[in-house]
């Protein structure tokens, strides 16, 4: 297997830690202003989460962890165990800002855990434990990404949905992470990727990354992708995760759904790739999971022009879930879960 040059192939960091505060990259902006938000406090934090400043499972569970660390700032505790408690307030509003990936809620306690314990230099452990947490998922998606490529027969062509890249993580990306990887070994042609209406993380978001990169992909609208599937023009389809049940159902963007119906009826792999910190045992299965509603204003209209008539109602579920059963692989760093379910998900993730 080629190595992977990750200098050329991961070169976005959308999270920055710059010692008294934390800096997004504007992803609302994204692709004509590349701009930095200043988030001094942990509810700057909370807003920039909720208005999707910064987005995608991964990289939200990160900047709350960094949220926590802002909210630490501003109490006074002499140990861990006071410190929780101080900052049980900022940590709800943290987790409270969206509710269906569960890489927030899974950043958060792990953040609270730390400080079980912890002494005098609780705000040391504390900033550490954000500094793992960020470490970790980059290091992870180095590692799906060669194990979700090793699944792509050279010479395929593969469809993406909404963005999983760099933008969405601490770098390199879960599927874009296995994009990039095949792309790097000469196993993947063409990447199509999905505009992914409303909020456009497809056209806006993953396009222009795939371009610092120098991978030039192929925009389709979000409904041409079953006659994309119908033409035998990709073989793949590979898409994020922002909650994997204990039987293999799985919520990503709103439209990831429809792809699996589609790539099954017409013999193309369907394939997550997520982190294992995107894996929730305890929840059973994709029924049990909130999807996030947002406004329905994100539908009325493109870049601020209103494209709707007024006095419209609209409905804007913003996730959905993929019935295991549709799914041919789900990778994590912890290695590849053919075919999951139930069975195979408690062995892979205990
Ligand atoms: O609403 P978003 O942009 O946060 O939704 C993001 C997704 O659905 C991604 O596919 C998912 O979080 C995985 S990102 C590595």
């Amino acid at each position: 297997m080629t190595d992977i040059d990750f200098d050329r192939y991961d070169r976005i960091r959308p999270i920055r830690w710059t010692g008294d505060a934390l800096e997004l990259l504007d992803q609302r902006r994204l692709p004509f202003e590349v701009d930095y938000v200043r988030c001094i406090s942990s509810d700057d934090v909370a807003e920039a989460i909720r208005s999707l400043t910064v987005r995608g499972a991964p990289a939200i569970g990160i900047a709350a962890a960094w949220g926590v660390v802002l909210a630490s700032r501003v109490i006074e505790a002499s140990g861990g165990g006071e410190a929780a408690v101080k900052l049980q307030p900022a940590i709800e509003a943290l987790n409270a800002a969206r509710p269906t990936a569960v890489n927030l809620a899974w950043a958060l306690a792990r953040m609270r855990a730390a400080l079980v314990g912890a002494g005098p230099d609780w705000r040391a452990i504390l900033e550490a434990q954000a500094r793992a947490i960020a470490d970790e998922d980059l290091a992870a998606n180095r590692r799906m990404g060669a194990l979700g490529a090793a699944l792509i027969e050279p010479g395929s062509n593969v469809l993406t949905h909404c963005n999983t890249g760099s933008l969405a993580t601490a770098g390199f990306g879960t599927a874009l992470g296995v994009i990039r990887a095949g792309v790097a070994q000469g196993r993947i042609g063409q990447v199509y990727a999905g505009e992914t209406r409303p909020w456009l993380q497809g056209a806006r978001l993953t396009v222009w990354e795939l371009e610092q990169d120098g991978i030039a992909p192929t925009l389709i609208a979000d409904a041409a992708a079953a006659h994309l599937m119908r033409t035998g023009r990709v073989q793949w389809v590979i898409v994020g995760a922002d909650r994997i049940c204990a039987n293999g159902d799985t919520a990503n963007k709103i439209g990831t759904y429809q792809l699996a119906i589609a790539a099954r009826h017409h013999g193309v792999g369907f394939m997550v790739a997520a982190p294992s910190s995107t894996v929730d045992m305890a929840t059973a299965d994709g029924d049990a999971i909130h999807i996030e509603e947002r406004d329905p204003g994100e539908l009325f209209g493109l870049g601020g022009v209103r494209t709707a008539a007024t006095g419209v109602g609209a409905w804007n579920p913003v996730f959905d879930v993929t019935p295991h059963g549709l799914i041919d692989a789900i990778v994590t760093e912890r290695g590849v879960v053919d075919r999951p379910d139930a069975a195979a998900m408690r062995l892979a993730f205990g």
